[in-house]
């Protein structure tokens, strides 16, 4: 086991000495150092021009059943003529296990439910996969943690290529030419269009993933060219930074085709939420460029997918891909995904929950465990976000806008920070050397991170008290919960809704802990504990006082998700967005952190923006953005008989593990294939609702 992998190789550009270092303020404690914990594999670094190239190659295979079945029974055109004109091939070389046989399935469990296929118009599929496994994104970023730390750029995938103008403000990009939805229909730029001017510019709509605008820099616009090439325009000069906002999630095109006949500018009988649900669940084998297609949906139970016989990848040998046949998804709970995976009814869990550590590494550890379990970086991380917009974003009411108010007061978040016992909070999650205090900002560990530049304002329930009342509040009434001044909201008790995800053990425990460190602070908290899909809509329409929430892969990757880390954009940030009057009211430190990103975003000079995340991490930290609460690696559980899974995977970085590993290179040798499909020897047959998948 080697020792320094706690360093996030593919993004590892690893720093100097600060010149930045945190100033030093009332309260401000030493950044507790992580407990070594080392990650149990690190990956082969490679170039991205090592894993794949864009080729015809001089024949092509399928799995014999799909040639017998459907292609000789005239139901598919050859898999040659169904390929396009050139596929992304996947070179040999950087197959762990080389190249795959067909057959067998990938068996997931999730506690997400699907509320529909229209990604591009807001839909949610239910996660853990299965939005992963079926859009494809102009670029692809998940599998970058392999790849050498200067050469560093997202991998192409349905743009095949690309170039900036000489000025720096043009980028031409290439698309696969002749590529089929899995319905056969061509995909093209009018795809990527669509969903760019209709769903991404209607601000109607609210894509799945999050794509606003702003995403792509203020002012960019994209065209274009010819049914293969479109052309994005900015204002910044060669913003490499939004190549990777066109990777998952951001830029997933959804099948125009099958799309823009919903979207109420098309169709004026249709209302946004009509077009967002226009394609419920129980509607089958929707268009995909994904390898897996929905062919089976029943509520609370399972959704099976089946291989996309147009899909247009291939390994070096001309076998179509994927291998996996299917995959499917049991609607269980999140919890439930690490128990059957250990135990060997299902195939693929993220271990995240440091609840479930401990039983599953005992599980793993026995000789005859069906999974393998290795341990990555500590890139999972909560914060406590509270919501800075004083602008009547959410509309909230008489005491919400009191609480907004005090948000936005530093002192009242140091007293908040002050009273977290981080230690022991994490260590209620599970105990050992997992978890570790975190104070905010990127990472520990991470490549952007510099230790000297977090400020961090520990446990100290005085000290926490102290800058409560210099926010001016006191208990009036004596009953041990502070009092808004006279004036502010009837001088009632300081209540606050902590919105939490219900859907994980975590979370929760998480929000609980937080209410009861500041019941003894004096601040009643009250959970706002909400599961399922709507959780998105009440976090993007502001309905919170404060939020605990999961941080996203732009606090451990910096480059993935970048607009996410300052309101750049009236809405990219996730606790502070634009208010019902129009403005976005930045408190100046925020203002700063604005400024640092934009200039991060149009900085390739890599020394300059080692430097510009030491003064974002400061400015961060200091003022505390967001209050974080703790920080822990999180383990990959996959069943021992899958092959090409590759070395020092992570469960999260540029993007979630479902993308790392390339599950459509993923295959089970012939010893070990088992009869565990669920819609063997079928492949998708036409799009609607109750149209199940066919056998020929
Ligand atoms: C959920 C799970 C993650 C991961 C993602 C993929 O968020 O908690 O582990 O599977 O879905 O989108």
């Amino acid at each position: 086991m080697k020792r320094h992998a706690m360093a996030l190789g593919g993004a590892g550009l690893m720093l100097g000495v600060s010149l930045l270092a945190v100033q030093a303020q009332d309260g401000m404690g030493k950044v507790p150092e992580p407990p070594a914990f080392a990650a149990q594999s690190e990956p082969n670094f490679v170039s991205i021009s090592d894993m794949l190239e864009y080729k015809a190659l001089p024949e092509y295979h399928e799995p014999e059943w799909v040639t017998k079945n459907f292609v000789d029974t005239g139901k598919l055109p050859p898999v040659a003529e169904r390929l396009p004109k050139e596929p992304l091939v996947y070179k040999t070389a950087n197959m762990p296990d080389g190249v795959g046989i067909y057959g067998d399935t990938m068996r997931h469990v999730i506690g997400g439910r699907p509320d529909g296929w229209n990604y591009a118009g807001g839909a949610q599929q239910g996660w853990g996969g299965i939005d992963i496994g079926m859009y494809e994104c102009l670029t692809r970023t998940g599998p970058l943690f392999q790849v050498k730390a200067d050469e560093l750029e997202p991998m192409p995938n349905l743009a095949k290529s690309w170039e900036w103008s000489e000025d720096g403000h043009e980028l031409t990009m290439h698309l696969i030419e002749g590529a089929k939805w899995s319905d056969g229909m061509p995909f093209s730029a009018d795809d990527v269009i669509f969903y760019w001017e209709d769903n991404v510019l209607d601000t109607n709509v609210s894509p799945t993933g999050g794509a606003t605008p702003e995403t792509f820099g203020v002012g960019t616009t994209l065209v274009k060219v010819d049914d293969y090439t479109v052309k994005w325009t900015f204002k910044e000069v060669r913003p490499t930074q939004y190549l990777y906002q066109m990777a998952y999630g951001a830029f997933c095109p959804g099948p125009a085709h099958m799309l823009k006949p919903q979207h109420p500018k098309y169709n004026a009988e249709n209302t946004y939420e009509e077009y967002k649900n226009a394609f419920p669940p129980e509607y089958l084998n929707f268009p995909v460029m994904g390898a897996w297609v929905p062919v089976e949906y029943r509520p609370d139970d399972v959704i099976v997918l089946r291989r996309n016989p147009y899909y247009w990848k291939v390994d070096a040998d001309g076998n179509q891909l994927p291998y996996l046949n299917e995959v499917s998804y049991r609607l269980s709970t999140w919890s439930d995904r690490d128990v059957q995976t250990v135990a060997g009814t299902a195939d693929f869990s993220n271990l995240e929950q440091p609840e479930n550590f401990v039983e599953s590494l005992k599980r793993s550890a026995e000789a005859d465990a069906p999974a393998r379990l290795q341990f990555g970086a500590r890139t999972i991380g909560y914060t406590l976000y509270p919501n800075l917009s004083g602008n009547g974003w959410g509309e909230p009411s008489e005491l919400g806008q009191a609480i907004r108010e005090l948000n936005r007061n530093l002192d009242f978040r140091k007293a908040v920070s002050m009273a977290l016992d981080r230690q022991s909070m994490g260590e209620s999650l599970v105990k050992g050397p997992f978890t570790t205090p975190y104070p905010g900002g990127l990472y520990a560990g991470t490549s952007f991170y510099d230790k000297d530049s977090t400020a961090y304002f520990p446990y100290s329930l005085d000290e926490a008290k102290a800058y409560l009342a210099k926010a001016g509040l006191s208990d009036t009434d004596g009953n041990g919960i502070v009092n808004f001044p006279a004036g502010t909201a009837g001088g009632q008790d300081v209540q606050i809704t902590l919105l939490v995800n219900g859907d994980y053990g975590t979370d929760k425990s998480l929000a609980e802990g937080v209410l009861t460190m500041m019941e003894k602070l004096g601040i009643r908290v009250v959970l706002d504990t909400i599961s399922g899909n709507s959780l998105t809509e009440i976090q993007q329409g502001g309905k919170f006082d404060w939020a605990v929430l999961r941080n996203g892969a732009d606090l451990v990757s910096v480059v993935q998700g970048t607009v996410g880390l300052a309101p750049v954009g009236p809405r990219t940030a996730f606790s502070h967005r634009v208010g019902t009057d129009g403005t976005l009211d930045l408190l100046p430190f925020e203002q700063e952190m604005v400024d640092v990103v934009n200039k991060f975003i149009a900085s390739s000079d890599n020394a300059e923006r080692a430097e510009l995340m030491k003064q974002y991490q400061a400015l961060y930290t200091q003022n505390l953005y967001g209050i974080g609460l703790t920080q822990y690696p999180g383990a990959l559980i996959i069943n021992k008989r899958f092959a090409n899974i590759p070395a020092g995977a992570p469960i999260f970085q540029f993007n979630w593990a479902e993308d790392n590993i390339i599950r459509e290179r993923v295959f089970v040798p012939a010893d070990k294939q088992t009869t565990n499909e669920l819609q063997p020897d079928t492949l998708p047959a036409a799009p609607g609702i109750g149209n199940g998948p066919i056998k020929n």
